[in-house]
């Protein structure tokens, strides 16, 4: 099992052209979708939404606005990872996850102590990081299948959102993450050593 974790988090790298004659099943999308809604979240409020982008114009749009890089338009899967931005203890959508799982009672006025105060963009920028977790884990889901990917932060967010046509009052996109199978062979891995990485205090 240590092996086979290993060997996906070897396989993974930021794929940068992917095989437009080798489609992914829809099994594994999902399988992929299931490693990001599993993921952890801050207070369990489960802060992504998942968009799978498979309109054709809308993906060259996206790719005009995102350095013109190929990854986009070769995936076989591009998912556009989001975050929600209504997540004050009053918001509709916090109180109905508080209600959905039946969260201790006393959880939900811990929540707004600590969220409430927030500025608006502390707290976008707070959602948001959650979903990084969730990208984390579906590209490693992803490597374990033997599926490429590439997170991508490289794009006019103003730009693909409006692209996309989602409500922006309610939704950010973080990332983008295209999956599909290399074209090229995987460059090395460049990573420092444990030992300049880790502190032991
Ligand atoms: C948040 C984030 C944003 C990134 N944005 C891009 C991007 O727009 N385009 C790209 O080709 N790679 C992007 N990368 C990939 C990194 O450049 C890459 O992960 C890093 O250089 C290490 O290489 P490796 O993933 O192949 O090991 C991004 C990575 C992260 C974590």
């Amino acid at each position: 099992m240590r092996n086979d974790f290993e060997k996906a988090m070897h396989f993974r790298h930021a794929c940068k052209l992917f095989d437009t004659t080798k489609p992914m099943s829809s099994e594994d999308l999902t399988f992929i979708l299931e490693a990001g809604r599993l993921s952890p979240s801050s207070f369990g409020m489960e802060q992504w939404q998942f968009f799978v982008i498979r309109d054709t114009a809308m993906k060259e749009a996206i790719q005009a606005v995102a350095w013109n890089q190929p990854q986009v338009t070769t995936a076989s899967e591009l998912i556009a990872i989001g975050y929600k931005k209504n997540v004050r203890s009053t918001d509709g959508y916090i109180q109905s996850e508080f209600e959905k799982f039946h969260y201790p009672d006393y959880l939900l006025p811990m929540y707004a102590q600590w969220i409430d105060p927030l500025s608006d963009e502390v707290l976008e920028c707070w959602s948001a990081r959650q979903v990084y977790i969730a990208a984390g884990n579906m590209m490693t889901a992803a490597a374990s299948i033997g599926i490429d990917s590439c997170p991508m932060e490289g794009f006019d967010r103003d730009a693909v959102e409006k692209i996309m046509g989602i409500d922006t009052d309610t939704y950010g996109i973080a990332l983008l993450v295209p999956f599909g199978y290399r074209v090229n062979e995987q460059p090395p891995l460049h990573r420092s050593e444990l030992s300049e990485l880790v502190s032991y205090l």
